[in-house]
């Protein structure tokens, strides 16, 4: 299927589920406000991959928590394909040392926005094409 409709009412703050898109995991999560307050307060400087990997903007955006996320007034969602940047296994939710996702299967650092924060992996976690259809549905693709 080219595009997938995910409804997500059931995910209150702190929850998030995995839908399948192409053959990918596809990470949904309703994040808190401390997740997206501490994804905001983290300087861009400090980032090892400083552009947003967000397919529905500009390939230049930059990778600050607002362009990770849904948009403008949908800042505590994010969707982003759950294939780790270095050689693509699975990350795991609401783990490592940022808070976000963490990729067992050589140590990679993800931060609560899906940013690398640190080991091997390159970039941050892609966010595919995605628009809400209403307020709890979310087309992917
Ligand atoms: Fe994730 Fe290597 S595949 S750290």
């Amino acid at each position: 299927l080219a595009s997938i409709e995910v409804d997500v009412s059931s995910l209150q703050p702190g929850m998030s589920l995995t839908a399948k898109w192409r053959g990918k995991p596809v990470f949904i999560r309703n994040r808190t406000d401390k997740e997206v307050e501490d994804a905001k307060a983290v300087p861009l400087e400090e980032l090892k991959d400083p552009v947003a990997r967000n397919a529905n903007l500009a390939p230049d955006a930059e990778a600050t928590d607002l362009d990770r996320s849904a948009g403008q007034g949908k800042e505590n969602w994010i969707v982003m394909i759950g294939s780790c940047t270095h050689l693509g296994c699975v990350p795991l939710g609401q783990a490592g040392d940022f808070g976000g996702w963490f990729c067992p299967c050589h140590g990679s650092h993800y931060d609560t926005a899906g940013r690398i924060r640190k080991g091997p992996a390159p970039e941050n976690l892609p966010v595919p094409t995605f628009t809400f259809v209403s307020d709890t549905v979310i087309k992917i693709g």
